[in-house]
């Protein structure tokens, strides 16, 4: 990916900064990783623990950069945290290990309390005091980007946007835990002074995503002629954006943005769930047709509806795009058939996972 200007200017005054990735094995993790250490030249150390959301070979390209290094740790581990700091002496922490799928923190939300409140507190108890021990002259260039969920801010109605200023209303044990470390976060800002800034971004979509989540799992369902199970009646909302149209957003708040403030990231591309997979199905119609006729849409089948599902979710991102100046760079269609195209091309990524992954239906809170 060619480097924008505006980004050269800021690389020219970064050159060196080394960044400290959590989750940079998972899905916008990685994108991130790819995008600072390729595109950006920084240096990277990805901590990752590996869970059945992560995945080595989603930063093959990278791996052997000299400016890349992989941890494989827990963030709840104290130890090995602080030693991680102390060892690689990073110039910003940008936090994005956690449980992120909302259906399986239905059935089972004891890991999301452990990785994404528990994790979080470890990494920022860790962060702050590496921070304490910088000089002086440095402490005030270092950043901690806490990465974060629209969903933290409930379900809208017909009407509205979630804006910074939004009440928090988490309606999913996922929710409920990433409003949790928001809060630490927050906290860690008021009271020590830590340079923390949080973002909540909208759904991403994008390569590389676990076939749990929406898009891959429509796509991958509709390559091997099985039936698309949409949630209800398809009529829920979601604001959607490309994965890496979020690492650059990151890029600008950690490189712009003002300590203890809150940036909303969305992708300005509201679709109902049914338009996103008509969408699918009218790619796939063109690229691999079915023969004899016959649509990717006979494969529409509606399922049960998820416990508690949030209705519409919208987010303005006037703030990032009018304080720090980033934009969306694609439209939903563009990015959603390069998607599709990625997973037609990338078989052996989406293959290996399905030799470990069920595919089951999850979050029936059964
Ligand atoms: P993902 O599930 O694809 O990846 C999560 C990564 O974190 C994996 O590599 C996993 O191995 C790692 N991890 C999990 N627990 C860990 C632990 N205890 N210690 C170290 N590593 C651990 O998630 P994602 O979709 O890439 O989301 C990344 C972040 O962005 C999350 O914080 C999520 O809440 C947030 N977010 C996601 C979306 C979205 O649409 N996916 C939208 C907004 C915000
Ligand atoms: P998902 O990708 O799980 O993200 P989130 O729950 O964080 O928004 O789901 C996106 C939307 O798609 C959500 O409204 C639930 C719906 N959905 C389906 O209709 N079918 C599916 O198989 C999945 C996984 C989700």
């Amino acid at each position: 990916m060619a480097i924008a200007l505006d980004q050269r200017v800021h690389l020219s005054q970064s050159i060196g900064m080394k960044i400290l990735i959590t989750g940079g094995a998972g899905f916008i993790g990685s994108a991130v990783v790819r995008h600072f250490s390729r595109d950006c030249g920084f240096g990277v150390i990805n901590l990752d623990k590996l869970t059945y959301a992560g995945n080595l070979s989603s930063v093959g390209s990278v791996s052997n950069l000299p400016n890349y290094i992989f941890e494989h740790h827990d963030i709840c581990d104290k130890a090995a945290v602080d030693r991680i700091f102390r060892a690689h002496t990073p110039d910003a922490v940008i936090h994005l290990a956690a449980e992120s799928h909302v259906d399986r923190s239905i059935d089972g939300p004891a890991p999301f309390l452990e990785t994404n409140v528990k994790g979080t507190f470890t990494l920022l108890e860790c962060a702050r005091s590496y921070w304490y021990s910088l000089p002086v002259s440095t402490r005030d260039k270092f950043r901690f980007l806490h990465v974060s969920t629209d969903e933290v801010y409930g379900a809208l109605g017909a009407e509205g946007q979630f804006t910074e200023n939004s009440q928090y209303r988490p309606n999913s044990p996922y929710a409920a835990s990433k409003a949790a470390a928001d809060h630490f976060a927050r906290a860690w800002y008021h009271t020590y002074e830590l340079p923390v800034i949080v973002t909540n971004c909208s759904n991403n979509y994008g390569p590389f995503q676990f076939p749990e989540k929406m898009i891959p799992t429509m796509i991958l369902a509709a390559l091997e002629g099985q039936q698309l199970p949409v949630y209800g009646d398809g009529k829920n909302i979601r604001d959607w954006l490309h994965v890496q149209d979020h690492a650059a957003a990151l890029y600008c708040v950690l490189t712009k943005g003002v300590p203890g403030e809150v940036y909303n990231i969305g992708g300005e591309a509201e679709r109902q769930n049914i338009e996103v997979v008509e969408s699918i199905c009218e790619v796939l119609d063109s690229l691999i047709p079915r023969g004899s006729f016959a649509s990717y849409r006979d494969l529409i089948h509606f399922v049960p509806d998820r416990p508690g599902h949030d209705y519409r979710y919208s987010v303005s991102c006037d703030k990032l795009k009018n304080e720090l100046g980033w934009t969306p760079s694609r439209s939903f269609e563009e990015g959603l058939s390069q998607t599709i195209s990625w997973y037609l091309e990338n078989r052996h990524w989406w293959q290996s996972i399905q030799k470990r992954y069920d595919g089951r239906r999850r979050g029936l809170g059964q």
